[in-house]
């Protein structure tokens, strides 16, 4: 029998379109979320020199650029999505601006010290793609410059994680958060159903499926696409040493390569 997650089994009940994860309801509720997670923003603001020019690509929201504003970094978000971009630009800051593009495409003004492809954007695309993204981006990075990134590595007795959880969302609903891992098709689903309570009848739906990599393949594409590998480990999200086995958590490799 197929395995339907919770968060999916509503999405039929109520027949609710699929969002982009970074609007309405459930794109404020994912971006605190995603806010307190701080540790990469801080790990980058050690690397980075003061005058810095920061490339967050796939920003999202900008949580990682704009906490590095707070910090006296300068720089520019870039994302495909109108949606995320808005929201970044809301909350931005000075020093720092956001765009809606294709990262794939797009170049900066200036040359980058330091390019970031953070949230797990490194797991969001195949091999073929992910070469072809690095190559790209090595063409405006300076000299020594750095790129900073993370993605889901497959591990030994990767179980083939799933759950469901039921959160709360301040006062006006709960949203459904679904977590399929699957290291037979080397893929990781989230999805999110959000149902308002409080009479507005608000409901959304949003799903991203990430790509599984080999241990090591992103460092070996960094090292194809003309970079050196400066470090590699691997973190727990909100739990770097994956301490906590009462968490539903996973290893995410956290990669720094040198231009
Ligand atoms: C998993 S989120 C990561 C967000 C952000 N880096 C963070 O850490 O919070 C992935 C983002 O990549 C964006 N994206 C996907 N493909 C893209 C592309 N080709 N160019 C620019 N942005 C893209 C999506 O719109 C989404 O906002």
């Amino acid at each position: 029998m197929r395995y339907v997650n919770v968060a999916s089994q509503f999405q039929a009940l109520y027949g609710t379109p699929k969002t982009s994860l970074y609007s309405g309801e459930l794109g404020r509720w994912y971006s605190t979320i995603m806010a307190a997670d701080t540790l990469d923003a801080e790990m980058i603001s050690l690397r980075c020199a003061p005058d810095a020019y920061i490339v967050d690509l796939m920003c999202g929201d900008g949580r990682i650029l704009r906490w590095l504003a707070g910090h006296g970094h300068r720089g520019v978000g870039v994302d495909l999505s109108a949606s995320a971009i808005e929201r970044a630009t809301s909350l931005g800051s000075d020093g720092i601006e956001f765009v809606v593009d294709d990262a794939f495409n797009w170049t900066p003004r200036m040359a980058a010290s330091m390019v970031i492809l953070g949230g797990l954007a490194s797991s969001m695309f195949t091999e073929e793609r992910l070469l072809a993204l690095f190559q790209h981006v090595g063409t405006y990075m300076a000299a020594g410059a750095e790129l900073w990134t993370d993605y889901l590595p497959e591990y030994a007795g990767d179980p083939g994680w799933r759950g469901d959880f039921v959160l709360p969302v301040s006062q006006n609903g709960f949203v459904v958060s679904s977590t399929v891992r699957d290291p037979v098709t080397r893929s990781q689903e989230s999805s999110f159903f959000f149902l308002g309570t409080d009479g507005a009848d608000c409901r959304e739906y949003a799903s991203h499926r990430l790509v599984i990599h080999g241990r090591g393949r992103v460092e070996a594409m960094l090292i194809e696409a003309g970079f050196n590998i400066a470090s590699a480990h691997d973190s727990y999200q909100f739990d770097p040493g994956g301490f906590d086995e009462s968490l539903p958590s996973w290893p995410i490799r956290k990669v720094r390569a040198v231009r």
